[in-house]
């Protein structure tokens, strides 16, 4: 990798400063959007588990997605939308600003217009965009910034999942909710490790500045000429970037009672793929979270040998490996990839254009029209799923991750601190505190 030193760079430290405030702004201010979101939320859905109890069954869980994209991704995130639709949960659709005004307006629209969606009102587009950065912290800052949408307008979820416009599930909500109704509310899935590989030198020892702080127009990340030393105060993890995460751990990272969010907040600003270690390190390195995080993505993905930087688009090839791998999302997809038709018509028996269907969604089993409600007669319960063979994959894939040879072995370890030595957290350049 080609280091871009940017000679103006000795001139501008005061921007370090300013740029973790504006992170922490990002962030505050979302907390009390006033008009930055189209479609309101309304929680419609009283939980009402009774029935579920009396036939012995737990509660089902609510999930609250995020689902990001860039420029031409729009067509993408609603086929994603659709295909991962479950009124129980909330979903908020961030296009970054490299997409267009129109596109996102568009967007905005199709969710206002679609019947399903104005009945239920659980998605929101946000609709002022942040400019997304590959690589750089303003990844980060607009993944927390969504959350704190997410726990100010909707506050009754479990989980919290991220997705981009090339993902896909494999497996309905219904199913995937009949699963996640079985597991502790506290488990965190985040695939983690100690191991920082290239990332030692060209990230944690690395200080990036990334334009997408300051500037209208994406580009890559600035590399500062200075060093800095690996931390000592804390333990530097890495890993995928996909995460799913419950709403305590969420609250911990965004509220911030604790110095140790705000504290990597700050590192991870000027860190080399902040999305790849800031959840990772936190729930690493604090005793309440260590214990909760299962080793895993919970995506098919499947990479080049050696790996690039992004893993390969997955085609019809894949499938039966896919299928099989028990996993409840995959990516990278195409767009229109011929493959997603055969996910949709196999996997979710979704027809084009339309939800995956559920319990939630109550059909004329002789009848084909297309009524005012889509392809549902009726509305049905929310808290009624009606899960398939297809959670019965997911469900070994759980229960192998939860084993004990998986499970806390698996598990972020503190001990064998590979750096001895006392270092001062943060180098000269970096901020006083
Ligand atoms: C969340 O999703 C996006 C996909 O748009 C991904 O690139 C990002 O790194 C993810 N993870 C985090 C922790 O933000
Ligand atoms: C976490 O697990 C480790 C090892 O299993 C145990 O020693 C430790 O006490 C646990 N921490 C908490 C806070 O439960
Ligand atoms: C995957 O497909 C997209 C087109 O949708 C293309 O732009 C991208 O380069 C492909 N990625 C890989 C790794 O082949
Ligand atoms: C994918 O399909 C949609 C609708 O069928 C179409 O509008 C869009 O242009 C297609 N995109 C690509 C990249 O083929």
């Amino acid at each position: 990798m080609k280091k871009n030193h940017n000679p103006y760079y000795p001139d501008r430290k005061w921007l370090m400063p300013l740029a973790v405030f504006f992170l922490l702004f990002l962030i505050v201010t979302s907390v009390y959007p006033k008009s930055s979101s189209h479609g309101a939320t309304r929680v419609v859905l009283d939980s009402n588990d009774n029935e579920r109890l009396e036939l012995g069954l737990p509660p089902l869980p609510r999930f609250a997605y995020l689902i990001s994209g860039t420029k031409g991704d729009g067509g993408s995130m609603r086929r994603l939308l659709q295909a991962a639709y479950h009124p129980r949960n909330y979903y908020l659709l961030h296009l970054d600003l490299e997409a267009s005004d129109s596109e996102r307006l568009e967007l905005a629209k199709y969710v206002k217009s679609e019947s399903v969606l104005r009945e239920f009102r659980n998605v929101m587009v946000v609709g002022k965009a942040n400019l997304i950065t590959d690589k750089g912290p303003t990844m980060i800052a607009s993944t927390l910034q969504a959350i704190a949408i997410l726990l100010n307008r909707a506050k009754d979820w479990d989980w919290f999942i991220n997705l981009s416009a090339s993902d896909y599930p494999l497996v309905s909500q219904d199913d995937l909710l009949h699963v996640f109704s079985f597991l502790p509310r506290d488990l965190n899935f985040v695939e983690h490790s100690s191991n920082l590989g290239w990332k030692e030198d060209l990230g944690a020892k690395t200080i990036i500045i990334d334009p997408g702080l300051y500037h209208a127009k994406k580009s890559g990340v600035f590399w500062a000429k200075e060093r800095r030393s690996i931390p000592s105060s804390f333990k530097l993890f890495t890993g995928s970037s996909w995460v799913v995460l419950t709403k305590p751990f969420l609250e911990f990272c965004i509220w911030g009672w604790d110095n140790l969010p705000r504290t990597l907040l700050m590192y991870y600003t000027n860190f080399l793929s902040s999305s790849e270690g800031y959840f990772h390190t936190i729930i690493c390195n604090h005793k309440d979270y260590q214990n909760t995080t299962v080793n895993q993505d919970l995506h098919y993905m499947k990479w080049d040998n050696p790996p690039n930087q992004h893993p390969i688009n997955l085609t019809s090839e894949h499938f039966i490996d896919m299928v099989q791998s028990g996993l409840p999302f995959a990516r990278s997809f195409a767009e229109n990839s011929s493959v997603l038709n055969r996910i949709d018509e196999e996997l979710l028996k979704r027809a084009k254009g339309q939800f995956t269907l559920g319990a939630w969604c109550v059909r004329n089993s002789n009848s084909n029209s297309i009524s005012e409600k889509g392809p549902c007669v009726a509305y049905g319960s929310p808290h009624d799923v009606k899960p398939t063979s297809s959670s019965k994959r997911v469900e070994k894939l759980l229960m192998k991750l939860l084993d004990h040879e998986n499970f806390r072995p698996r598990q972020c370890s503190l001990s064998h601190q590979p750096w001895g030595r006392v270092i001062p957290l943060y180098s000269k350049l970096m901020l006083n505190i």
